[in-house]
């Protein structure tokens, strides 16, 4: 019947004027006459009725199309379709009481249309635009535009932009210049791959993309700028996760005449702020603290999810004579208890010793306690003693289960604290809509790199040593301290800086250390070595992942979905296909030739 209708037409917006948008309008404007304009969500063809329910980025309402309200736009609107762009005129009118919808903020009223005008048709999307949407992430990615129109999309688009006024006006008011620094540049050593960008004009030569602004905001302070900040895009080339993106958007700032306590009050101040302003959230203040060594301690991790308190216990002493040969001979073994937690099946336990393999570990040991028996593969090769040893140490109760983990410390530490993480979800320990930020302190400076054979730069190898520990570098290495600090939020790293070495002499000290040498220190940091030698003044800083922190405050599971227009786990853009080939001409005016062809190599 539809098709002999005759089809509708596409008009052009003329004179018309939007008077609201379509989260708008309440009782208070019954009767008013109003223009809205957007997206059909979905059409609800009564014949003598047609409801629309229009959208934009705000909301919906509901428009209707009666005969008495314009017959010949209702003879019109059946021609209307999902995502079919209009504008409509009408009047405001009370919903009848059975038709009100109060998950709506719209939803006491609707909007009795007089006139309309279709402004774009669309073909059938790929997936329908609403929240509840399941498909693969590939294909929302390759539609992104559409994605973006899903309510809770478009609501953390929001969200992230109000949170990065918010801290911007925040940083303002502090004094805070915003700066920005060139993204084509020279390496600064993150610790990640660069991305390099070939230069046409100089063959031969590369900028590497900044992986974060470091050196030019030192600089700024040497030049007298007192506080920086900046919210920049920053390019690391590494393996990606949840949490990570090869370009990403750091909050950075810098400071001169601070210690830590300075930027770190600052950055309390600032999260604080941003916190109550977008979330009407209040934080306790001032964040708890803890310092490297003891979280790595009592959660293995050094980004250490506090929101529930279970920790990591050190068995090895009570092990260490055992006939067990795993237990005795191994560096370290620790233990974690999960109260009641013996109704684990044997499925998950297998599930967990699988999971714990990803950090290396060879198995998981575990013990069940039951009424009369410890229930176990490893009970038999534990004496009575040791038995005793345990359950005393660990308070071990009926229904309980303890996992072991033994071997090398980074090993066990990292496949525990990892567990912990699993379990603490399994058992519904981790308590929703509660933020636990916490500062990580007393950072090693350096970590060997057994790659490598050498030893590198935790954060970077700006950051300044704590007092007299300048001196280990020579002597030992691996104890030596970092004024640095790392702002974790519900087991995600948000935020990490410190105090920088401040004159020549310590940098190259440092330089040094990582075995960069005088000549090779020159070629990559002369302009900073230098630029200390001019009078630089104490400083330190710190940068906050913001796609991070808006993931966490929106209660996203992924970055990609409080980033507009993010990149797969492969790096690339599904949308644009990029990365993609280049023409030889193109590599040829930059003085480039490919190896082997993509894929043979
Ligand atoms: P850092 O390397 O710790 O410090 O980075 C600061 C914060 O940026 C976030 N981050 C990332 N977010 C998403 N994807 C990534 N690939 C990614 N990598 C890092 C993290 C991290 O805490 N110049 C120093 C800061 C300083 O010393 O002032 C720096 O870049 O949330
Ligand atoms: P096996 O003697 O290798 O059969 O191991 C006995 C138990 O110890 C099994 O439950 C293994 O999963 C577990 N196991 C193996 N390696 C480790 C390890 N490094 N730490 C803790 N448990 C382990």
């Amino acid at each position: 019947m539809e098709e002999s209708r005759t089809e509708l037409q596409v008009k052009p917006l003329g004179w018309w004027v939007r008077t609201h948008n379509c989260c708008e309008l309440t009782l208070e404007n019954n009767e008013q006459q109003v223009c809205l304009m957007g997206w059909v969500q979905y059409r609800r063809d009564h014949g003598g009725l047609i409801f629309i329910d229009l959208r934009d980025r705000h909301g919906l309402t509901q428009v209707v199309f009666t005969p008495d309200s314009s017959a010949e736009a209702l003879e019109e609107a059946h021609g209307l379709r999902s995502e079919y762009v209009m504008a409509i005129k009408g009047i405001v009118r009370a919903r009848p009481k059975d038709m009100i919808n109060p998950n709506l903020k719209t939803g006491q009223i609707e909007v009795a249309v007089t006139e309309f005008r279709l402004l774009n048709r669309s073909k059938t999307p790929p997936f329908i635009i609403e929240d509840r949407v399941d498909v693969a992430e590939s294909l929302r990615l390759k539609y992104r535009y559409l994605d973006l129109r899903r309510p809770s999309m478009a609501r953390n688009l929001e969200f992230r932009s109000k949170a990065v006024q918010t801290v911007r006006s925040f940083l303002h008011e502090n004094e805070f210049l915003e700066v920005e620094t060139p993204v084509l540049t020279k390496s600064t050593p993150e610790g990640a791959r660069d991305f390099l960008v070939p230069s046409r004009l100089n063959q031969g030569q590369f900028y590497a993309l900044p992986q974060s602004p470091q050196l030019f905001k030192q600089l700024l302070m040497c030049s007298g700028l007192d506080r920086y900040y900046q919210v920049v895009r920053c390019f690391r080339d590494e393996d990606l996760r949840a949490d990570r993106q090869p370009e990403f958007t750091q909050i950075d700032l810098e400071m001169s005449f601070v210690d830590e306590e300075g930027v770190m009050s600052l950055a309390e101040s600032l999260v604080s702020d941003l916190f109550k302003k977008v979330m009407d959230i209040d934080l306790e203040t001032p964040f708890t603290r803890i310092s490297y060594a003891q979280a790595i301690a009592d959660y293995g991790l050094d980004k250490p999810d506090i929101r529930f308190d279970l920790k990591l216990r050190d068995v090895t002493h009570i092990v260490k004579g055992s006939e067990f040969r795993l237990f005795a001979e191994a560096q370290l073994v620790k233990a974690l208890v999960i109260p009641a937690g013996s109704v684990l099946s044997r499925k998950e336990i297998d599930d967990y010793t699988e999971f714990v393999k990803i950090y290396g570990a060879k198995g998981l040991a575990w013990i069940k306690i039951k009424d009369n028996e410890w229930q176990s593969p490893i009970a038999k090769f534990l004496s009575p003693e040791e038995r005793t040893a345990l359950s005393a140490e660990l308070e071990l109760q009926t229904g309980d289960i303890v996992f072991f983990q033994a071997g090398a410390p980074d090993m066990v530490n990292t496949a525990l604290g990892f567990l912990r993480v699993k379990l603490g979800e399994r058992f519904d320990m981790i308590p929703k809509d509660v933020f636990a930020p916490l500062w990580v302190t007393d950072f090693p400076l350096l970590e060997w790199d057994e790659e490598e054979k050498r030893w590198m730069a935790r954060h970077h190898p700006f950051t300044a040593p704590r007092d007299g520990h300048i001196d280990l570098l020579k002597t030992d290495p691996g104890q030596a301290l970092a004024r640095a600090y790392d702002l974790v939020l519900n087991g995600h790293e948000v935020g990490g800086g410190s105090v920088r070495i401040h004159n020549t002499r310590d940098q190259q000290a440092m330089f040094n250390a990582l075995g960069i040498e005088h000549e090779e220190a020159g070629s990559k940091f002369g302009f900073l070595l230098q630029a200390l030698e001019y009078g630089a003044p104490p400083h330190g800083g710190l940068a906050f992942g913001l796609d991070r922190l808006i993931m966490l405050m929106t209660s996203s599971s992924s970055i990609r979905d409080v980033i507009a227009f993010p990149k797969t786990q492969k790096a690339a853009c599904v949308m644009t296909e990029a990365p993609s080939q280049v023409s030889t001409g193109q590599l040829r005016e930059l003085g480039l030739k490919l190896r082997e062809k993509p894929g043979q190599g």
